[in-house]
């Protein structure tokens, strides 16, 4: 893996969150660690001086056993994966870490990084260190409709908001 400068990313990130999808992963191998696959997020800009943070912000249900190991760490990694790999983040979107070794069934190798996991078959992963944590709450829907389409048992997402810290390539 190549570190790079946030800076040199060139990506649409609604285009790639929303259509190749991402492993949001936290946790160590040291002290254990889930994964999840996501298509909603966000890539931009807040706080800091000077431009801003560069910063990722990711929607994670309750029920999610990854939102265990968010909350329980400072970071999260989200990864990037080529096309060939989508069945397996859909079996990873479909699957708990509850209840099986989901990582070894799609045969992912999880690596280190500073802070976090990734994967040898990812192409690209950011490392993000969490600064705020917020839930969605119903009363503060401005189009209602969102509620019932997204949100028919009311497990509304926890949102996350991490700085992008570090980026990483698959050596080419
Ligand atoms: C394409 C796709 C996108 C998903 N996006 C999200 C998401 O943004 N937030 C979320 O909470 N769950 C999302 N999920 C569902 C979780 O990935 C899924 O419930 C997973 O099995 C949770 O695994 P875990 O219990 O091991 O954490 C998505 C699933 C798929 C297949």
């Amino acid at each position: 893996m190549k570190e790079i400068h946030v800076n040199e990313l060139l990506l649409n990130p609604m285009d790639k969150i929303a259509h190749e999808w991402m492993l949001i992963t936290a946790g160590t191998l040291e002290n254990g660690y889930n994964t999840m696959t996501a298509s909603w997020g966000h890539m931009g800009s807040i706080w800091g001086h000077g431009g801003g943070l560069p910063t990722s912000v990711i929607f994670v249900r309750p029920q999610r056993y990854t939102k265990e190991f968010i909350d329980r760490e400072d970071y999260y990694t989200l990864s990037f994966f080529p096309a060939e790999h989508k069945k397996a983040l859909g079996y990873l979107g479909s699957h708990s870490g509850r209840d099986e070794d989901k990582v070894a069934a799609v045969d992912f190798h999880p690596v280190s990084v500073p802070h976090g996991v990734t994967f040898e078959e990812a192409a690209l992963t950011l490392v993000c260190r969490k600064i705020y944590r917020a839930p969605i709450v119903e009363e503060n829907f401005i189009d209602k409709s969102v509620v019932e389409d997204c949100y028919p048992k009311r497990d509304f997402h926890d949102m996350y908001i991490g700085e992008i810290v570090e980026v990483y390539t698959k050596d080419a």
